[in-house]
This record gives structure tokens, sequence and C-alpha cells, in this order.
């Protein structure tokens, strides 16, 4: 019987952490703040912008959304993210991806600070994750370090378990594999061009699967105790989906994460906890 891990009620219990140390930080002269950027008008990204704002005000933090319009030229998103990047009281920035085709999305992570990158997307920050720097400031994605999370508050060993990661995103797939190698995991990074997946994918201990393709990944793919962990949300005819086929891979699975409410409502957690740890590090 598998153990359904609530990441819902996980990031309930990180939020009301937060609250606290929030609350410490304004005290003591200025509360964390958040700046969120979002270009054009595309319904989803619009949505998440909305969830993280609403987030980072329950909790106290000072977010700021500012709303460009699809045309705006990469000079002026550029000269808009140097001014944040001067602001005082803006600690970590954030600019929603996807952005319109006319722009170098990688131009304008590479314009943000990278000790107010709190999506941890700078190649700084990717670089001190790849070379495995701890002991300097490093921000981490957020999908990736809500999942380490996870299984760190569900008390599972990650040292010399085999992981699997499916999928090999900036975002979530190399970022995850370099955190459970960093735990001493052994981990293997499978993707389009993997021959034989299943046999891959049956030989793990644990198992992310992050391909954004709904139920891909079924029972007879993974092995008996598999902790599976499922970063998919595939909408299919109006309900999200995730990447693993949930009924049959829970049958074999010692841990497994729902969709909704297992990895996703992490992230938005992890992207407050950052934004606490850049005011932490900017200081009053
Ligand atoms: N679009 C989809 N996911 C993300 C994310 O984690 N950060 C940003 N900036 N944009 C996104």
């Amino acid at each position: 019987m598998a153990r359904i891990i609530d990441g819902k009620g996980i990031a309930e219990v990180i939020r009301k952490e937060m609250k606290d140390e929030v609350a410490l930080l304004t005290k003591e002269g200025r509360a964390p703040g958040l700046a969120v950027i979002l270009v054009g008008d595309d319904p989803a990204s619009k949505t998440y912008v909305g969830s993280k704002e609403r987030a980072a005000r329950e909790l106290g933090i000072y977010s700021k959304v500012i709303r460009r319009e699809a045309g705006i030229s990469q000079d002026e998103l550029i000269g808009l993210i140097r001014e944040l990047n001067e602001d005082r009281n803006i600690d970590g920035i954030l600019v929603q991806l996807p952005l319109p085709a006319h722009i170098d999305e990688k131009a304008i992570i590479e314009a943000i600070d990278p000790g107010k990158d709190v999506d941890g997307f700078h190649p700084v920050n990717t670089g001190r994750l790849f070379n495995s720097q701890v002991d300097v400031p490093r921000f981490e994605p957020c999908t990736p370090l809500g999942i380490m999370e996870l299984l760190e508050r569900e008390g599972i060993e990650i040292e010399g378990k085999k992981a699997v990661v499916v999928g090999r995103s900036n975002i979530v797939g190399k970022p995850i594999a370099c955190l459970l190698l960093e735990k001493n995991a052994t981990v293997t990074i499978c993707h389009s061009r993997t021959r034989e997946l299943a046999k891959e994918t049956a030989q793990a201990d644990i198992l992310v699967a992050a391909v954004g393709k709904p139920a891909f990944i079924d029972g007879s793919m993974v092995k008996e105790g598999v902790i599976a962990i499922d970063v998919g949300i595939n909408r299919v005819d109006g309900k999200l989906v995730g990447d693993l086929d949930f009924p049959s891979v829970e049958k074999k699975s010692s841990y497994i994460t729902p969709v909704p409410g297992g990895v996703g409502p992490m992230t938005i957690a992890m992207l407050m906890k950052n934004t606490i740890k850049a005011r932490k590090y900017h200081g009053v």
C-alpha cells in the first residue's frame, strides 16, 4: 500500500513556518520583497503570477507585480530588470516564462542580479549547483527544491539509492538530478531518445517523472516499492493528470505524489522560501 505524499498539507506547514520568519524579519526592519514581471496576457502565466502574488501577500512578503505589453522590447525589459536589481526593497526578481518570441529568454535571465534570482535560473546559480558549491549563496529552482523538501519531510533516505529522472529540462530534470546526486544518490537521466526506457525506470528506487506527457509511465515500468514523484501537470478533458499513470503505479509504490496536490503546491512555497533566503542575504 503506497503512502500518498500530501504536498498540499506539507506546503501549508511550511507556509506557517515561513509566516513567523517573515514577521521576525519585518520586525527587524524590512519585509522580504518580491517583484514578478509578467509580459503579455498568456492566461496560464496570468494564473501562475496571481497565485505567486497571493502566496506572498498571505505571508506578509512585500510583493509587486509589474505588467508589460507583449510588444515590449528586449532592451526595455532589461532596463526594468536593472532598476529592480538596484531597488533595496526588492530581494527577489522573477520574470514569468515563457516570454514573447522576439525576446531572448537567456539574455533576460542573465540580466537578473544572481543574488535576486529566486527562480534559480541564472547561470551563476545553475553553475553553483552543477559545481556542488554549498558554501556560497546559491538559489535552486523551485520545483526541484520542492521535491527535495518533500523527500526530506517524509524521512526518505536518499544516499545510495538509485534515482531515475525522466526529463532533462533546465527547470526540473537537470537540477533535480544535481540535487539528488549531491545527496549521494546514483542518478540516471532519461529523455525522449533513451532506448528501452522501461528497463531504466524499472531500476529506480526513486523515480522522478518530468516529461510533460499524461500518464506516460505506468505500473509495468516500475519496480515494487518505488518512491514515485510526479512533476507532470497535463490538462486532459479539463482534468489535471500527471506523467504517471497513478492507479497502476500506486499499486507498486511505497510512496507516491498525487496530481494535483503533490509537487505542485510545493513550487510556490519554495519561491517564498527563496525570497526569504534572499532577504536574509541582503540584510535590512
Ligand atoms: N513558467 C512556468 N514555470 C515557471 C517558473 O518556475 N518560473 C518562471 N519564471 N516562469 C515559469
